[in-house]
């Protein structure tokens, strides 16, 4: 690894999924599911412990061999192959102080973890256009404040026009340094005190993250699995839009169940929202990965003007270019009082570097995107496959959008012994199964009981790496369930 920087670094970010805050939990924020040092228990070092070394070589522990460690091909570049980029040559990221890899193997005594199959960024090389934008900028020594950001509003108006149909006018939107910022400050300003925020769940964690730094509260609203797809309960839903909900947050498409929301859920939707005064907070950044088959419609391109003006979107291409560390994001409302509103309780600090590489990503990286979304749509058919095949006892639900796979491992869950269970000491079972699974198979994958309500028994899997990666993780999962 010739481009490493400083290993296994501190502190970690508190607000992205289930990275750990120094010293406090690797697992995600979710209301009164966080573990806090104040409990007096290190987990961190429980689980780096003697007792469950023994514990995982006894019931067979794992070797650190193997498709991760055998094909990994270091930081240089992966050459096109008869013009297509290349997905299947592993991009080894390990020890570049990256959440997904280098963030669990911090938890684990050393040749456990193998598999980061967490946290939702991409192991793929970036498009050559960044890192070539990113190349020519350094080479001007110079990093003061930054002019303008108008050739980055350029981009997101016309990748938005472009690939998605909707038409903005700069004056309707925001630039940010993450969607995070941009959701907390509309949380601040629509939701007053002791009042809440209604969430779709099994939901991105980082929502009841985004809720607590808002110093609000949330209600989840569950969804139902019908007919293998996650599917809103409308009443349940309804019931729940009471006086004191100011806001529905909305993920589009879903993180983590996958559902690209269509048009006429979204109208339903928007429109009951409307009726309750409740307004829509959208977040869109898993919006370019949507399935063949499968359509994102953005929030604002609703055939229904008062419904669309009920909302503000959060968006950013950090999911679809891998560029969460560049921190670059916006919102937009197409009612300029709510945008007016929202934009008091904002201010984004952003970086050139970040700034030139979204603005490569916008305006020369749609081949790379287009080839990276067609690859992944291979690998969640690969990923069916595989469970179907190796695995009959996890529920799967078929992805219709995101990099992100839900299995429902309750049935596994379940026939392991409680005792052993127990012995990791994490708050909820799917946590405790997360650390059996990292210690008998090496895979680490997010535990549901961060997703909010309706996540019993589910584990939430990143199938964005080259198909050698995952189909090892899958087949070290099948082997160490296997005979449970
Ligand atoms: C639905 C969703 N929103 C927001 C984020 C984080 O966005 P950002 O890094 O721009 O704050 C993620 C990251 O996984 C996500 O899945």
């Amino acid at each position: 690894m010739n481009r490493s920087v400083s290993v296994y670094g501190r502190p970690y970010y508190a607000q992205n999924e289930n990275i750990p805050i120094s010293g406090a939990t690797r697992h995600g924020m979710n209301k009164g599911n966080h573990m806090s040092t104040s409990t007096g228990f290190n987990r961190r070092s429980f689980l780096q412990s003697a007792g469950l070394t023994a514990l995982a070589g006894a019931s067979g522990g794992v070797a650190l061999t193997g498709s991760v460690s055998a094909q990994a091909a270091g930081s240089t570049h992966i050459p096109m192959k008869g013009g297509r980029y290349d997905f299947d040559t592993v991009y080894d990221r390990r020890n570049t102080n990256t959440a997904r890899w280098d963030g669990p193997s911090r938890d684990y005594p050393e040749g456990v973890f193998r598999y980061g199959m967490g946290v939702a960024t991409m192991d793929f090389e970036c498009a050559p256009c960044i890192t070539e934008a990113l190349t020519a900028r350094v080479q001007h020594h110079t990093w003061g404040y930054m002019a303008s950001t108008d050739g980055l509003r350029d981009g997101i108006i016309k990748w938005n026009g472009e690939r998605h149909g909707l038409d903005l006018d700069p004056r309707e939107l925001v630039i940010s340094d993450g969607v995070y910022p941009g959701m907390i400050a509309a949380l601040r300003t629509l939701v007053p005190r002791n009042n809440k925020a209604l969430i779709m769940s099994p939901a991105y964690s980082g929502f009841y993250s985004m809720v607590k730094a808002a110093r609000i509260d949330s209600v989840d609203s569950p969804m139902t699995l019908k007919n293998g797809r996650f599917e809103i309960d409308w009443a349940d839903l309804e019931r729940k839009m009471t006086p004191d909900v100011r806001v529905l947050i909305l993920c589009n498409p879903q993180n983590p169940t996958g559902n690209v929301w269509r048009e006429d859920e979204l109208l339903r939707l928007g429109r009951l929202a409307l009726e309750h005064k409740i307004v829509v907070l959208s977040d869109e950044i898993h919006g370019d990965f949507v399935r063949k088959g499968h359509r994102y419609v953005p929030f604002a391109t609703l055939k229904d003007q008062a419904v669309v003006e009920n909302s503000i979107t959060c968006n950013a291409i950090s999911k679809t270019f891998n560029l969460a560390g560049m921190k670059n994001a916006y919102f937009y409302s197409k009612s300029p009082v709510l945008l007016e509103r929202v934009k008091q309780y904002h201010r984004a600090e952003l970086s050139t570097l970040g700034v030139v590489a979204n603005e490569a990503a916008y305006a020369e990286g749609q081949d790379w995107f287009n080839q990276a979304r067609d690859y992944i749509d291979g690998t969640h058919d690969l990923v069916e496959k595989t469970v179907k095949a190796k695995m009959p006892q996890v529920g799967y639900v078929r992805n219709e959008g995101t990099f992100m796979t839900f299995l429902n491992f309750g049935k596994v869950i379940d026939a392991i012994d409680p005792g052993e269970l127990a012995q990791y000491g994490g708050k909820t079972r799917e946590e405790n199964f997360q650390d059996w699974l990292t210690y008998k198979a090496g895979v680490y994958v997010n535990a549901g009981s961060v997703y909010g309500e309706g996540s019993d028994g589910y584990m939430r899997m990143n199938v964005a790496s080259a198909r050698s990666v995952v189909s090892g993780a899958l087949d070290a999962i099948a082997g160490a369930i296997k005979g449970l």
